[in-house]
């Protein structure tokens, strides 16, 4: 890398903007996406809008048998017509799946029809202004980001297994590097709520979750990725983060940029022989950028607790 380069990147805003997506991009090796899907089973939470769109729409061109698994009919129902009149795949499906609740999820695990499973994307996302407790008791931002992931992924195990390599993919976000794994008051019980913050800390959450499934299963024919998106111009960051989007709004990429490197991990070969990094414009990155969010293993193993006991699911 040259320093011009080094230094950009540690601007974070010319890394994360779209001119930091068309700079990484100069080092894209040539062909990786140059891959057919079909039959491949691909399923994407969150797949009416933005990121989670994009990314169905090119797993969907490339032949993969994509199901879509939104929480609002109407809107799911438009994306899936549009993604099969754009790409003219016949293979796709609504599934209809709040991912923060977890007795949906479970019983949509056990009666998914597809038998195997090639690539899960834990795509969707959300960042409440007040705090919000889903009907387990969950605080929204860890039942949607941690608790429903969780629990999605380890009923899909088995058939993870049978695609060897499943691909597990969690759409984090670069605000996780502001953020400390803490399980201390996951619930914001006793802190006033602040919903950027719960929305950083659950993105970290999801960061080592990855690393954690992925040293579980190394070498057992499931891979698991974690990557973000850069900033992309979405409906989330507009309607959730509407200072930031007026401020940035010019230089955000677009969601297919931003969805670029959940489509390479879910479908380059070169992505299905690595687990348990962290990946931003198709390489690996650092999960820490300052020496006070390290954790120790005490707070990881939490973490592992933690989702154990409140999904269930060990
Ligand atoms: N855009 C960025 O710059 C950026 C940066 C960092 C990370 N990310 C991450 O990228 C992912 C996608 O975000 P986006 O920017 O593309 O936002 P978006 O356009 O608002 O998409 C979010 C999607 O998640 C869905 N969703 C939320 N809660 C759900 C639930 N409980 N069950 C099922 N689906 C649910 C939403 O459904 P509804 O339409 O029904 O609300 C929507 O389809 C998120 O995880 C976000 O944290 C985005």
């Amino acid at each position: 890398m040259s320093l011009l380069d080094a230094a950009l990147d540690a601007s974070i805003v010319f890394s994360f903007d779209r001119t930091g997506f068309r700079r990484h991009a100069r080092s894209f090796v040539p062909g990786d996406l140059d891959v057919r899907l079909d039959g491949a089973v691909c399923l994407v939470t969150g797949a009416n809008s933005g990121i989670g769109l994009a990314t169905a729409r090119a797993l969907a061109a490339r032949g993969a048998a994509v199901r879509l698994l939104c929480r609002r009919e109407a809107a799911g129902r438009e994306a899936l017509e549009a993604i099969a009149a754009e790409t003219g795949n016949r293979d796709l499906r609504l599934d209809l799946l709040d991912v923060s609740d977890l007795a949906t999820v479970r019983r949509y695990a056990a009666a998914l029809p597809d038998p195997r499973v090639d690539v899960l994307v834990h795509n969707a996302g959300v960042l409440p202004a007040a705090r919000e407790v889903t009907p387990d008791g969950l605080e929204r931002t860890f039942a949607t980001h941690v608790a429903g992931p969780w629990a999605l992924t380890l009923a899909l195990e088995e058939r993870l297994r049978r695609a060897a390599p499943g691909r597990v993919i969690f759409v984090s976000s670069g605000g996780m590097y502001t953020q400390r794994l803490s399980l201390d008051d996951v619930d914001w019980s006793r802190r006033p709520y602040d919903g950027v913050t719960a929305y950083a800390q659950t993105k970290r959450m999801q960061v080592v979750l990855a690393e954690l499934l992925a040293e579980r299963w190394r070498g057992q024919g499931i891979v698991v990725h974690a990557m973000h998106p850069g900033w992309a111009d979405t409906p989330a960051v507009r309607s959730s983060l509407p200072r930031f989007w007026r401020l940035t709004r010019r230089i955000l990429r677009t969601p297919e940029e931003g969805a670029d490197t959940v489509v390479w991990l879910a479908a380059a070969r070169a992505a299905a022989e690595r687990t348990g990094e962290l990946w931003f414009d198709r390489r690996p990155r650092p999960t820490h950028l300052l020496r006070r969010t390290r954790e120790d293993p005490a707070d990881r193993a939490a973490l592992l607790e933690a989702c154990a006991r409140l999904t269930g699911a060990p």
